[in-house]
């Protein structure tokens, strides 16, 4: 194993100083490593924006937070449903009323192993509509403001990107042929990870060089992911692993986007998450990214594709 940059035991959220004065922007905070990032955020004195799809669970994430934390608190919730354009559009309209500043925007929120091949109401393959169209159209929207505050955006993939298909599948992009749960949630992780390094070599070309872009994941945390998206089976399958070492705790999975949130100087080309075991578990740093999910010809395609397919463009 490579040396670890931060020692032993990894990075920690004991490297987090003072956040007071600085804005998260958060998606899916309702459970899992969202609510874990969230709420260590906050405990550091951020103020934190969580783009949720379900106020009643919204509400709820706030009254567990107040709980553990205090009223005071700086925390506001703001309804995006990741896999409606519509509603991710008027979330990024709020939340540029609502903050003048975005330190990073934290892109978590996903599904996945979605038994049966669904279309968002846009009309795209689930897993690939909420987790990589949600989040191309998120992240350009909140862009300006993001720039403004030379603030970071943070990708949270999957090691999924590489139990697929090792490129995009462009020629049947909604899976009308050969869907399986695995192959179109890969798709999707692989999409957003490929879109990372592709934005940094936009911004990088457009002279933008102050906002920093980052790709991690969680290893295989204990989380809702499986119970609230995948079939029966896969829920069987994930519970019994939740017992065994190969899985780790929701908290200590949101330590790669904490770290890629609030890092200083972190190399962007890194790719971040559980240095241990197949990289599922273990102390956090950067390891080995397959070259698939840099393929420059395949990035470039798939970001043209994505300005057509949402009809976004970028501001660079
Ligand atoms: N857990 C793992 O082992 C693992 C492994 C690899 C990658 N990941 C990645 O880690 C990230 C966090 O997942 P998790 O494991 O913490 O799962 P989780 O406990 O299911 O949390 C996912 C969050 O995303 C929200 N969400 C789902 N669909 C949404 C939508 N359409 N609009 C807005 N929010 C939505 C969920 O909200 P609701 O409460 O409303 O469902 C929930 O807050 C995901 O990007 C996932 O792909 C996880």
């Amino acid at each position: 194993m490579e040396q670890n940059q931060f020692g032993k035991k990894g990075w920690t959220p004991d490297r987090i100083g003072n956040l007071k004065g600085k804005t998260f922007v958060i998606t899916g905070t309702t459970s899992g490593t969202g609510f874990e990032a969230a709420r260590i955020l906050l405990s550091k004195g951020a103020r934190v924006v969580m783009l949720n799809r379900n106020p009643k669970k919204s509400e709820n994430t706030i009254d567990i937070l107040k709980k553990e934390l205090g009223n005071s608190i700086d925390v506001l919730t703001i309804q995006m449903d990741l896999s409606v354009q519509a509603s991710v559009k008027k979330a990024a309209a709020e939340v540029l009323k609502s903050v003048d500043r975005i330190d990073a925007l934290i892109c978590n929120a996903a599904i996945a192993q979605v038994p049966k091949r669904v279309l968002t109401v846009d009309g795209w393959e689930s897993q690939m509509g909420t987790n990589y169209f949600g989040n191309f159209t998120l992240q350009a929207l909140l862009f300006p403001l993001i720039e403004k505050s030379k603030g970071r955006i943070v990708t949270v993939g999957s090691m999924g990107y590489n139990m697929g298909l090792k490129t995009i599948k462009f020629d049947d992009l909604n899976w009308d042929h050969d869907y399986t749960p695995n192959n179109a949630y890969s798709q999707s992780k692989l999409a957003q990870i490929m879109s990372v390094y592709e934005l940094q070599d936009r911004l990088e070309k457009a002279g933008k060089t102050d906002v920093k872009v980052y790709a991690c994941h969680p290893g295989s945390s204990r989380t809702n992911l499986i119970n609230t998206s995948g079939s029966f089976m896969m829920k069987f399958i994930f519970n019994l692993m939740k017992l065994s070492p190969l899985t780790q705790s929701a908290e200590k999975g949101a330590y790669p986007m904490l770290m890629c949130a609030t890092e200083p100087n972190l190399d962007p080309k890194g790719f971040y998450g559980p240095t241990g075991w197949n990289n599922w578990v273990g102390p956090v740093g950067a390891h080995k990214l397959e070259p698939h999910a840099k393929d420059k010809k395949i990035a470039q395609k798939l970001w043209e594709l994505s300005e057509k397919e949402t009809g976004i463009k970028w501001n660079l």
